[in-house]
Order: C-alpha cells, then sequence, then structure tokens
C-alpha cells in the first residue's frame, strides 16, 4: 500500500523565502518538513511507499530524495561520516514521483497519484502537519481493520466559527479506539460518517468535526476522482469523492487531539513547531534555553 503526499503547492504563504525553495524542504531543526511527514507515512503496518506529488518546478524534492555518492564520499573523506549517514537515510527511502503541473485542488492532486497506487486502499497526508511520534495513521489503520478494511480519515473538534476553513463530516459515534472508551468528540471515538461538507458556512455545518488531513480511503475514491466536478473554491475536492463513495462504502471517522501534530502551515506555526521540537528533546531543549538567552526566554513569558 503507497502513502500520498501532496507537495505541488507554491508554498505563497512562506514568500519571500519559498521564492526559490520549496516550502516543504524548510527545515524543522536539520530536516526538511517533508521528511518528517514521508517517515510518518511510512509507519502503519501496511505501507511499502510514498508517493509525492511535486510540480515540475520543484526538482530539489526530487533531488533532496536521491542518493549522491560523490557527495556522501566527500563528507566521508572529511570525516564527517554521521552527516553522511543522515544525508544516505533520507536519500534511500521509499519515496516516488508524480507530477501535478496545474493547482486544480487537493482531489485532483490526489488523482495524479492514481497509477503509483495500484488497486489498493492507500493514506493521503497532507503535508503542512506532521505527527512526530507517527501513531495517527497507525491507529486510523487499526480502526479501519476492525471495519473490514473500510476508508477512515482523522477528525478533530473545530470552534464554530472555523468550521469554513475545513472539511467537516456528519455522522454518530459508534465506538472508541481499542483499548480506550472514549466518546462522542473526545480523542479515540470512531464515528460512522454519513456526510462530509467542504467549507460549510457555519450555519451549514453537521457537527464541529473537521477533517485533520490523515486519510486512509478505498481505492475507489481515485475512481470517484476521475470523474470530480469542481467544488469549494471551484478546486477538485478530495472531500466530495469521499462524500459520493458514501453511497456505496462504509467509512469511519477517528478523533484526534490535533496537538499531538505540529502545524508547519504558516511562519508563526512553523516557528512555533521548530520551538516544539527542540524543547521536546531533552538535550535540545537545554541548548535551546541557553540561545534564547535571558532576553528571548523572557519574551516567552
Ligand atoms: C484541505 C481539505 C480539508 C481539510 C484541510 C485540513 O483543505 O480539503 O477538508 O479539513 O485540508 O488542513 P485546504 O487546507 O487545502 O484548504
Amino acid at each position: 500500500m503507497k502513502a500520498i503526499i501532496p507537495a505541488a503547492g507554491l508554498g505563497t504563504r512562506f514568500l519571500p523565502a519559498t521564492r526559490c525553495m520549496p516550502k516543504e524542504l524548510l527545515p524543522v531543526l536539520n530536516k526538511p518538513i517533508l521528511q518528517y511527514v514521508v517517515e510518518e507515512a511510512l509507519e502503519p503496518e501496511g505501507v511499502d511507499g510514498v508517493v509525492i506529488v511535486n510540480s515540475h518546478d520543484k526538482p530539489e524534492i526530487e533531488r533532496y530524495f536521491s542518493v549522491d555518492e560523490n557527495f556522501e564520499n566527500m563528507l566521508r573523506s572529511r570525516g564527517k561520516d554521521s552527516a553522511a549517514d543522515e544525508v544516505h537515510a533520507a536519500a534511500s527511502l521509499p519515496v516516488s514521483f508524480v507530477y501535478q503541473d496545474e493547482p486544480r485542488g487537493l482531489g485532483h492532486a490526489v488523482h495524479c497519484a492514481a497509477e503509483a497506487v495500484g488497486d489498493e486502499p492507500f493514506f493521503v497526508l497532507l503535508g503542512d502537519y506532521f505527527v512526530p511520534d507517527r501513531q495517527m495513521c497507525v491507529r486510523m489503520e487499526q480502526v479501519s481493520r476492525e471495519h473490514n478494511g473500510a476508508s477512515v480519515i482523522a477528525v478533530a473538534p473545530v470552534p464554530a466559527d472555523q468550521v469554513s476553513r475545513y472539511g467537516i463530516i456528519a455522522g454518530e459515534c459508534v465506538g472508541s479506539l481499542p483499548g480506550t472508551d472514549a466518546t462522542g468528540e473526545n480523542e479515540g471515538a470512531v464515528w460512522k460518517i454519513s456526510g462530509l461538507v467542504e467549507k460549510p458556512k457555519p450555519e451549514d455545518a453537521p457537527s464541529h468535526l473537521f477533517i485533520v488531513g490523515r486519510y486512509l480511503l478505498s481505492h475507489r475514491v481515485m475512481d470517484l476522482l476521475a470523474t470530480q466536478t469542481p467544488g469549494a473554491g471551484n478546486e477538485i475536492q478530495l472531500t466530495d469523492s469521499m462524500e459520493r463513495l458514501l453511497a456505496e462504502e462504509d467509512m469511519y471517522a477517528l478523533v484526534v487531539d490535533p496537538d499531538e501534530g505540529c502545524d508547519t502551515g504558516t511562519p508563526v506555526a512553523w516557528a512555533a513547531t521548530n520551538a516544539r521540537m527542540a524543547l521536546s528533546d531533552p538535550e535540545l531543549a537545554v541548548a535551546f534555553r541557553e540561545e534564547l538567552g535571558e532576553r528571548g526566554a523572557a519574551l516567552l513569558g
């Protein structure tokens, strides 16, 4: 089974930094954002490869995931073996590429990977967010197994005035993750989905549970995407094809704590994610506080 990561966007929120460098390769500490997402995608047992949906304008992404023996040898000849090992490990990840050269929406991006995923279910991981312990997709796979391999998406509660920024589900709580007794909108609750709507007005939202950006989907979604007409924002929406899938197949949602993951979608969120990743490692945390100095630490309050 493959995991798809859409990465063809322009990165406009990070301009001017992204004028000459893909947003996906911006680092969190010393590792590109995209590598965290790739490593998370490879964590579920069933996943044996990642398909990155790139645009031809960002060849640097493909280069990052390609082995460069000359470069590694140069590092080793200078005694930088652990750096060479890290470069080699990143370049050796099982990643392949397909291309989306027109920005026609998330559904269109996912459909670009139709051939690459073959006849199997697939994961989609949105690249503006990563889960450091990589367990969210693993739990989604667990829920899918419990429900005969059905599609499962991660959802979380969102304040009513923010529903129009997301995909929102309708449904009812039918159980919980094995080993928990969560109900309602609490972390670990499992819902059976009865409807999905992309970016509804607050008065039209069927619940307060939004689609977080982690999907495990039936291959049938690819067939539906092939005939999907544009929806919200005049874009081909993945949510709309999932809504159509409901007429044919059951679909479930796992309620997660979105703070389990780190947001890298805006410069401020990205900066906060860097701080969080530094502070969550005991050794780095000491160095980070030292670097902040008294003035920096005082700013944090
Ligand atoms: C996309 C999805 C939406 C989801 C959101 C999560 O929207 O279409 O359903 O809730 O990601 O970030 P976008 O952020 O691309 O507008």
